[in-house]
């Protein structure tokens, strides 16, 4: 099949959804890729890195997109570039948080398929197409650093000839995958490290890395299906933000990672709470998108509340392009083998469990009932 990359458009993108060790794979598979001039640059890949992995490098979008049947992509399309892509096509691509819906109309307009990654269902076959478990992974990791610079501290205890200096105290919350990362990540820069989620198998993911558990006794029921969170009662989110309030005054650091999918991220440290933390302590809340785990984050941007700073990032993942990039097309080579046929087809089958998942269009019509 003919596949096509094309450099992301989206501000402050610098991730690539298909690197040439990914196009290698491709073209020994039998299919034939172009790519648009500079599409990898950001990330590490140069056009001739591309060019001796197999693929033919063109200067134009509208060349590389010429009787193009795949588009994999990383940041969600816009109606303008739906309008390129040609009749027929496919596009694989994160969507956001804004309601796919919007993009029907245009993608109808052409006929287009659409698969949105973050909806790959969380079973173990699926976990090598799971983009969000791998850019959270690098996400988590870099919370830390960016955290980390952000403080007046040092991680680590370091015994010197002008004193000794007491390590950081980080507190991670949310332990899935970006939050156990930050937790290892914290832990290897010499921290102080403990965690808190909801979900019982996440205390022992956090013990396991040698941080502590703070917060409530976990319930069993707070895990749902495929291994997310559930939204917590009114009572249950009294009884942790209580617990937290404890815990949370002796920290320098706090990356806050947890979600609820398809909801409002909860809130975990109220304002009373926040301005427990000492001035110069730093909140690193990568829930910023959805609403944040802390009272007074915002998303994009950097506020600092009774000298406490707060980063909210978003799409933390692009800051580191290359690692990104490489984890994100392995991703997309999993995907797009299990939507091929053993002759290299691109077969889009409405009824498979993980296509039905991701399906926004097929043929520029919604498929009744998609979705998770
Ligand atoms: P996520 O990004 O939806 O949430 C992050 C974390 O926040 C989760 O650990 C969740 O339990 C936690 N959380 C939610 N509400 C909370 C609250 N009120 N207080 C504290 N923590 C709260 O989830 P993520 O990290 O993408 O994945 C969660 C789990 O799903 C993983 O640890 C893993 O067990 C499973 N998973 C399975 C996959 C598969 O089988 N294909 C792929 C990826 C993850």
């Amino acid at each position: 099949m003919r596949i096509a990359v094309l450099k992301e458009t989206a501000s402050g993108e610098a991730r690539v959804a298909v690197v040439p060790e990914v196009v290698q794979r491709f073209t020994k598979a039998g299919h034939r890729i172009t790519v648009q001039r500079g599409a990898g640059l950001a990330a590490g890949s140069t056009d001739a890195d591309y060019e001796k992995a197999g693929a033919q490098v063109v200067d134009s979008r509208a060349e590389a997109l010429t009787g193009v049947e795949l588009w994999p992509r990383v940041r969600r399309p816009m109606t303008a570039e739906i309008e390129e892509a040609p009749e027929g096509a496919t596009l694989v691509s994160m969507l956001g948080i804004e309601p796919p819906e919007a993009l029907l109309p245009a993608l109808a307009a052409r006929r287009l398929t659409l698969l949105g990654l973050e909806r790959v269902p969380r079973i173990t076959r699926a976990q090598s197409m799971d983009v969000l478990s791998s850019q959270a992974t690098v996400a988590g990791y870099k919370a830390v650093l960016i955290g980390a610079a952000e403080l007046g501290k040092l991680l680590p205890m370091l015994t010197t000839a002008a004193g000794t200096l007491v390590p950081a105290r980080v507190l991670v919350l949310g332990a899935g995958v970006a939050g156990l990362q930050a937790i290892a990540t914290a832990r290897r820069l010499g921290a102080v490290v403990s965690g808190f989620d909801v979900r019982p198998a996440a205390r022992e993911q956090v013990l396991s890395l040698g941080a502590t558990f703070v917060g409530p006794e976990v319930d069993a029921s707070a895990e749902a299906a495929g291994g997310y969170a559930r939204a917590q009662t009114a009572d249950e989110e009294a009884r942790t933000r209580a617990a937290l309030a404890a815990a949370i005054p002796q920290q320098d650091l706090l990356i806050c990672t947890a979600q609820v999918p398809g909801r409002k991220a909860p809130i975990l440290v109220d304002a009373a709470t926040l301005a427990t933390l000492r001035p110069g302590s730093v909140v690193v809340d990568l829930a910023a998108e959805t609403g944040g785990n802390v009272e007074g984050t915002r998303a994009g941007e950097r506020v600092v509340v009774g000298g406490v700073v707060i980063l909210g990032p978003v799409q933390l993942a692009a800051t580191v392009p290359l690692h990104a990039s490489q984890m994100f097309a392995r991703n997309v080579l999993t995907l797009v083998q299990h939507l091929s046929t053993k002759e290299g087809a691109l077969k889009i089958d409405p009824e498979d469990e993980i296509t039905k998942a991701m399906l926004i269009a097929l043929e520029g019509q919604a498929p009744g009932g998609s979705g998770r």
